[in-house]
């Protein structure tokens, strides 16, 4: 390997970059802005697979069994997010016909402004930059939090454009996370690296669109509520945000509110495993079974699923069955760190 990195070429669009040792392959490609595909950047989506055409890469332990196979690995392929390269590399990966910039990421420096707990395990951060951060609606940003590797990624959840940036951070016992995020207050510094993500909105904004959020998946959901309305997006959107239990439901004010301002915009709050004695009388069961009772004609539907992948992978079957085509569900999985 030269001491500046590997040559990479990708096909079929000849695009050519140069990958450092210490760098997997799409954080290379996504450093200057090549839109290739990618979710979760951990190995647990499967989204950023690649065939190998031509060199040699050290495959990281840790990829999801069920989503990367040994087979896949017989078949020459690799994930990208989960491979450094050993010597010049040639992949075949096209690459996304996105409808937005891809914006390289960077480093930088941030103020905290507020620290607040949202539900008995999700707390709110917000956060100054030092001048209104370019990402889309619907991106996320890492931590780099000393001593947390490797670092964490939370979606943004409000719009772009402002000088503030706001994450919701779910908190697990003996995560590492945790006791960081408990002892921020404001005035304090936070350093994020970013943006990453296609999830996001269409252009397509004359078409419906059944949004469905679970736990801190409402935080993209609430990044493209705020973007839409501030655009005055005109697109029918119905959001269902399911939950377990009453004390899990978060930001209910702000949704409440822009249901009243904006006629249309519909939500849905779906309890799980609420009390049947709580008196709560909004809907109840799992959000993607709720989804698909709300349904109804689904001609030009646009679906929008952010959260756990068994919420996800619920939601899309049932999108599918309903005759909702794959080209139009776009997913967002949050995956626990594993450390
Ligand atoms: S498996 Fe690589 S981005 Fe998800």
């Amino acid at each position: 390997m030269a001491a500046s990195g590997c040559k990479v070429r990708l096909q079929p669009s000849s695009s050519e970059l140069t990958c450092r040792g210490d760098q997997t392959l799409l954080d290379a490609c996504i450093q200057i802005g090549l839109p290739v595909p990618y979710n979760c950047r951990s190995g647990e989506c499967g989204e950023c697979m690649a065939k190998l055409v031509n060199g040699d890469v050290q495959e990281l332990p840790g990829a999801d069994p069920a989503i990367f196979t040994d087979t896949h690995r017989a078949q020459g392929n690799i994930l990208t997010c989960m491979c450094f390269p050993l010597s010049d590399i040639v992949l075949d990966l096209p690459l996304l016909e996105s409808e937005t910039s891809s914006i390289r990421p960077a480093t930088f420096n941030t103020l905290v402004q507020n620290v607040e707990r949202l539900t008995p395990t999700i707390i709110g951060v917000a956060v100054e930059t030092p001048w209104p951060v370019e990402f889309h609606a619907g991106q996320c940003f890492e931590w780099v939090v000393p001593g947390v590797t490797p670092n964490r990624t939370y979606s943004a959840a409000n719009r772009p454009g402002t000088d503030t940036i706001t994450f919701h951070v779910r908190v697990y016992p003996g995560g590492k996370i945790g006791d960081f995020v408990q002892s921020l207050s404001p005035g304090g510094m936070l350093e994020l690296l970013g943006p990453f993500g296609h999830f996001g909105f269409s252009g397509n904004d004359w078409r419906p669109a059944v949004c469905v959020a679970g736990g801190t998946g409402l935080a993209p959901m609430m990044s493209l509520l705020d973007r839409a309305f501030a655009a005055r997006d005109k697109r029918p959107i119905h959001l269902l945000y399911g939950a377990r239990t009453q004390d899990e439901l978060y930001c209910l004010d702000v949704l409440q509110g822009w249901a009243k301002q904006h006629a249309n915009f519909t939500f849905t709050p779906v309890l799980s495993d609420e009390p049947a004695q709580s008196g709560w009388s909004g809907s109840r069961g799992l959000v993607a079974d709720v989804m698909a009772d709300h349904l109804g004609d689904v001609f030009g539907l646009e679906a929008y699923i952010c959260g756990p992948p068994p919420m996800i992978d619920a939601a899309v079957t049932r999108l599918q069955d309903a005759g909702v085509l794959d080209a139009d569900i776009r997913t967002d999985r949050f995956v626990q760190a594993k450390t």
